[in-house]
Order: C-alpha cells, then sequence, then structure tokens
C-alpha cells in the first residue's frame, strides 16, 4: 500500500495543487494592488505590461497616474504620443509603451473599443503574448486561460523539478503543458493571482521560503533539497560594450538642443542629444554644422547603461554656444529644451538624470 509520502509528486492532479494555491492565497494572497479595484480588461491589460518586466512597486504610481489621466481605452487611444511616452519615462523598455498605444488605438479602431475574449484574439494585438493574454482573460474576464509569466515559471520548475532553461522552446512547451493542466476551471481570477503571488512572496528566486509554502510537500526540488538550482539560469553570453558621445549644445539661457531619436533602434522616438563617434571633435562638428564658433567644451560624467545586446559607454559633452539663432530649424525632431522642466518630452532614464544633473550645475 503507497504511503503518503511515497505517493509521487509527478502525479499529484492539477485540482489538489490548484485547491492548496487557492487556499493560501484566500490567507496570504494580495488583495488590495490597485488594478485588484475595479479589474476591467483594459485596467488588467495595462497593469500587466507595465508589470512585464518592472517590480510592483514601481508600476503602483505609474499605473495610477495613467489610469487617472487616461481612465479607459478611449482616451488612451486618443493621446499624443509623446504624452504616452513622457508619462512612461523612468519604466524602460519603451517598447512596451509604443505598442499599448498601438493596440488601443486597434482596439478602438477596429473592435469599438472592446478587449477580444480569446487567447487568439488578444495575441494578434501588438505587446500581447500569451501570458499577458491569459492574465487578462482569467483577472478581467473570469475566462479559465493558464498564465505563464518568470513567477509561474519558477514556481513550476520547481514543484516539477522542470531541467533546461525556461525560456529554452521545449522547456517552455514543457511549462505551457504544466500550466494548463494545474489551472482550475474554478476561481480563475483567485488562482492567476494566487499563484503569480506565490512566486513573488514566497518561491522567490534567491531565498525561497518553503516552510511556509503550501505546495511544499509535493514540490520535487523541495523533497530533494535542490530548490536553489531551479529554475536552471541562462548561458551567459558575454555583451560586447559600445562607446559613444553625446553632444549637448547649451545656450546662454541655459537651454540645451534636444533631437528626437529615429523610431527604429535603441531608445526609439525619445528624446536625446545628437549622437557622434567618440572620435569626432565636437566643437568641429558644430562649426560645420552651424558655421559658427562656439564657446567652452566640457566634458560629463560619463553614462553607462546596459541594453539587452550590449553595454552603452556614453561620453556627454556640453558645448557653450553663443549664436541665439541656430541655424537648425525647430521643427518636430529637434528643440532647444529648459533642462529644469523637459515638458512633454519621452526620455530615456538616463539622459532625464544627465537634463537632472544641469539643471542643478546650471551657472
Ligand atoms: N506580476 C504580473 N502580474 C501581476 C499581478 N497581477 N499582480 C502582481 N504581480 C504581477
Amino acid at each position: 500500500m503507497p504511503t503518503n509520502h511515497q505517493d509521487s509528486a509527478h502525479s499529484i492532479s492539477g485540482s489538489d495543487f490548484s485547491q492548496r494555491l487557492l487556499l493560501w492565497f484566500d490567507r496570504e494572497g494580495r488583495k488590495n494592488l490597485p488594478w485588484q479595484k475595479n479589474p476591467t480588461a483594459y485596467r488588467v491589460w495595462l497593469s500587466e505590461v507595465m508589470l512585464q518586466q518592472t517590480q510592483v512597486a514601481t508600476v503602483i504610481p505609474y499605473f495610477k497616474r495613467f489610469t487617472e489621466r487616461y481612465p479607459t481605452i478611449f482616451e488612451l487611444a486618443a493621446a499624443p504620443d509623446d504624452q504616452i511616452m513622457h508619462l512612461w519615462t523612468g519604466l524602460g523598455y519603451y517598447a512596451r509603451a509604443r505598442n499599448l498605444l498601438k493596440a488601443a488605438r486597434l482596439i478602438v479602431a477596429e473592435h469599438a473599443g472592446q478587449f477580444p475574449n480569446t487567447v487568439e484574439g488578444l495575441t494578434t494585438l501588438p505587446g500581447i503574448g500569451k501570458s499577458t493574454a491569459g492574465a487578462i482573460l482569467s483577472l478581467a474576464m473570469k475566462k479559465r486561460a493558464p498564465i505563464l509569466d518568470g513567477n509561474v515559471k519558477r514556481v513550476l520548475c520547481r514543484h516539477y523539478a522542470v531541467t533546461g532553461w525556461p525560456d529554452r522552446s521545449e522547456t517552455l512547451k514543457q511549462l505551457w503543458a504544466l500550466t494548463d493542466a494545474v489551472t482550475p476551471t474554478g476561481r480563475v481570477a483567485d488562482y492567476t493571482q494566487g499563484i503569480m503571488d506565490l512566486g513573488a512572496t514566497v518561491c522567490t528566486r534567491t531565498s525561497p521560503q518553503c516552510d511556509i509554502c503550501p505546495l511544499a510537500t509535493t514540490c520535487l526540488a523541495f523533497g530533494s533539497h535542490t530548490q536553489h538550482l531551479f529554475p536552471e539560469k541562462k548561458p551567459k553570453k558575454k555583451l560586447p560594450t559600445r562607446e559613444t558621445q553625446i553632444v549637448i549644445p547649451q545656450r546662454v539661457d541655459g537651454s540645451v538642443r534636444m533631437e528626437r531619436r529615429p523610431e527604429r533602434g535603441i531608445w526609439g522616438g525619445l528624446w536625446s542629444f545628437s549622437e557622434l563617434p567618440t572620435e569626432v571633435d565636437a566643437t568641429q562638428w558644430w562649426r560645420d554644422q552651424e558655421g559658427s564658433e562656439p564657446g567652452d567644451t566640457i566634458e560629463l560624467p560619463v553614462i553607462a547603461h546596459t541594453f539587452s545586446h550590449f553595454h552603452l559607454v556614453i561620453t556627454p559633452v556640453l558645448l557653450k554656444v553663443n549664436d541665439p539663432t541656430p541655424r537648425v530649424a525647430e521643427v518636430d525632431s529637434c528643440r532647444w529644451v529648459d533642462p529644469r522642466v523637459p515638458e512633454g518630452l519621452g526620455l530615456p532614464a538616463p539622459i532625464a538624470r544627465l537634463l537632472e544633473l544641469l539643471s542643478q550645475t546650471e551657472g
């Protein structure tokens, strides 16, 4: 006769898994996050996109500002691009903001403002993958749909001792099958929130609290004291380093000349400064393009920023200019900006910090 101990964790039924998780959620789950109040598809979608690469504590004030300014998808769809990028400043991964606007405009133009109510329909929209679609369906529409975000991957990798880096295609396939198998048909919103909460608060990456975990009795990793070995790490690639300089022309009134970056490439559509190869002399560059003689140049502290594919080291050069009417036109993609009030401009975080520095050291 099998004892409880021999009762293999492999054969744990999905309903047992979800029942224990739901009991835990009732006691310990998060119930007062701003997007849990009035969880419409719009509010859940907005929060999920913000939470895709950003922590809850950082997201909360952004979510509140967005929903105050754009209470429904109609206001969001009608907002100018620059306003959205400005409100997004500091959250990073700006492609999310651009996709957000594209999706909002599509939903308004093609679906009369209603979110599609299937995984297939939702995943045709920019920025919505299968897991975000599952979260919208379960949290807002109360439909059974599995999710597989980073937290859920960690819980499942440990519980079922899934080997391989979780984002490898074979591992992903296995994890989708598992999340589908353990997702219940009832209380889908609580279950979805619960498994994310368990991953975020108990089954954490570096110090899982297995002693208080509702799933520990059937967790294969815990059973073999190997919870710290799951999920496996991504095989490391060494990132290359690129160097560049940005030139900050500054007039006597303190204003600096900013440029909107091209839509494609890093910081696409955001406001920064003219970028030059490091070997180009900033003074000569100004002479060549403006035909006037600049004043002093001041090298500012370098900015190091890591993107997904490379490290970037930026040397900012402040170039004092006297010419009050430079030849460059005040066109859409180029502006003189007061560094103390970069109103309405979407800025990459390191450039926002640079403006802050300039406004403190002015004069
Ligand atoms: N991370 C992703 N979605 C979340 C949610 N709804 N609550 C908390 N953390 C999350």
